[in-house]
Order: C-alpha cells, then sequence, then structure tokens
C-alpha cells in the first residue's frame, strides 16, 4: 500500500463535508477524494437494501480511484452499510457511529440523546455502541427527518429551523450529552445549542472520527511522509454548482477540483 494514495470520503450529500474538514486539519499532509451522491440524497428516509446498494455504487467508483482507507461520513450508511462496506473492499472502513458514542461517553454524561436520520435511529447503531462502551448510559433517541432538507435549503440559523428543533428537542432536555448523530446536524449547532440549553453537550463525530482515521493510518505504517503538496478532489452525482454555493456557505471554502460523476449502477455493470 502506497503511503500518498489519497483517503476516500463517502457521504450521501454535503453533509460528509463537516468530516472532511476535521480530517484536513488532523491530517493536512493526506490528499483526499470526496464523493456526495447528491444525486440520491437523502439517504435516511430510504430501506436499508436501497442504502446498500446505492453504497456499494459509491464504495466501486472511490475504490477504483485508487484510495488507502475509506471513510463512511454518512451516520445512515454507517449504521446499515458499514459490513457490507468492509466486504466489498480489502481497505480499512471507518464509519462515524462508533468514534460519535466514543466521544459521547467520554464526556461522562450518563444520559445520552442520540438524533439522526429515520434510518439510523431505526438501525439502534448508536443505541448498541453507546450500551457497549457504557452498560449504565440511559440512551434516548428521536429521528429529526426535516433537518435534512432544511440544511439543504441552507437554512440553517433562522426562525424555521428554530421551530423545527423545538418540536422535536423538548422531549430531550435536560439530558447530560446530545449526539449530533447525522452528517448535516452540526450545521445546526447554533440552533440546537440554543434549544437544549446550556447544561446539554454537544457531541460531533467528526473530531473522533478524523482522529480514528490517524490512529489507523499511523498503525498501519500508511501516513502520507508529505513529500508531495496533498491533492484535494471532490465529486458529487447532481447539481455540482448547488454544492458548491452550499460548502461555501457553511464552512466557509472555495470547492476546487470538483466534478459530476455517474455512478455505473449494479444493473449496468
Ligand atoms: N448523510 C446522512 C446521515 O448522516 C444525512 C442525509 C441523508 O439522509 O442522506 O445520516
Amino acid at each position: 500500500m502506497r503511503n500518498d494514495l489519497p483517503i476516500g470520503v463517502f457521504d450521501s450529500g454535503l453533509g460528509g463535508m463537516t468530516v472532511l474538514r476535521e480530517i484536513h486539519r488532523e491530517l493536512p499532509a493526506e490528499s483526499t477524494i470526496y464523493l456526495g451522491d447528491t444525486a440520491r440524497v437523502p439517504y435516511g428516509i430510504r430501506s436499508d437494501e436501497t442504502v446498500r446498494k446505492y453504497c456499494a455504487e459509491s464504495v466501486s467508483f472511490l475504490k477504483s480511484r485508487g484510495i488507502k482507507l475509506l471513510v463512511v461520513a454518512c451516520n445512515t450508511a454507517s449504521s446499515v452499510a458499514l459490513e457490507s462496506i468492509r466486504a466489498q473492499v480489502d481497505i480499512p472502513v471507518v464509519g462515524v457511529i462508533e468514534p460519535g458514542a466514543r466521544a459521547a461517553v467520554a464526556s461522562g454524561a450518563h444520559s445520552v440523546a442520540v438524533i439522526g436520520t429515520d434510518a439510523t435511529i431505526k438501525s439502534g447503531a448508536y443505541q448498541r455502541a453507546i450500551t457497549m462502551l457504557n452498560p449504565d448510559a440511559e440512551v434516548r433517541c428521536r429521528p429529526c427527518p426535516l433537518f435534512v432538507p432544511l440544511a439543504e435549503e441552507g437554512w440553517v440559523d433562522d426562525d424555521v429551523a428554530e421551530l423545527v428543533a423545538r418540536r422535536y428537542l423538548e422531549e430531550l432536555r435536560g439530558t447530560g450529552a446530545l449526539v449530533l448523530g447525522c452528517t448535516h446536524y452540526p450545521l445546526f449547532r447554533g440552533v440546537i445549542g440554543r434549544v437544549m440549553g446550556p447544561d446539554t453537550l454537544l457531541v460531533d463525530s467528526a473530531v473522533e472520527t478524523a482522529l480514528e482515521v490517524r490512529r489507523i493510518l499511523a498503525a498501519d505504517g500508511i501516513l502520507n511522509a508529505g513529500e508531495a503538496q496533498p491533492s484535494h478532489e471532490y465529486f458529487v452525482t447532481d447539481k455540482p454548482q448547488k454544492f458548491a454555493l452550499l460548502v461555501e456557505r457553511f464552512l466557509g471554502r472555495t470547492v476546487e477540483n470538483l466534478s459530476k460523476i455517474q455512478l455505473q449502477t449494479e444493473a449496468s455493470r
């Protein structure tokens, strides 16, 4: 395995850029390839079978580009497709559920709330991961499906977002930690923080995921030595201009090297 190969990062849309941002911060010498399946976002409302099929197609694309490690930045994909993805590739695969659960448990909170898409919450993946690390933890979960279209629309810190957050989160107030178990939710940090109040710690799996990537690359001896300038490439399956605009608006970064691709479906292979 060559150390200068890029890290592949996959998400259903733009939300995984919150994870990529932390990877860039933690590992500035690494090259990366990001794929957002923007033509088929959201994954969170789909069946497990459909999510697995979409993931298989995206992973095939990243694999064909030559990557040394794959990050499944999408919580929904990590919840329902991590095993099938691991079976498809022979490189390390890092999901976001375990790092998020670790961060929640490390916060020391006894009561932990988890919010995510319908598919993520229904899978029970966070509940299992948290109670595995702390069997005494009291875990409460709530799907918040409307946050994803609101983020895609760019409404993350206005009265509409606040109203939706109040409706979803009222029942979770008072918990010690709240896991933002969806790539898009860190974009609502301000609104969610206001609704939950100062006593609830907001947990975002992105930082912990980046640390996990570093640990694995170091353990496998494939950290980039940093001789060559790192390169960053971005691929989406639809509307590249909208993707670039939203990334610029939310994350304050310009996306260069952005291309639209068509994923090869299983039927046409
Ligand atoms: N990336 C998804 C997740 O983290 C959110 C968007 C979607 O539903 O596809 O669960």
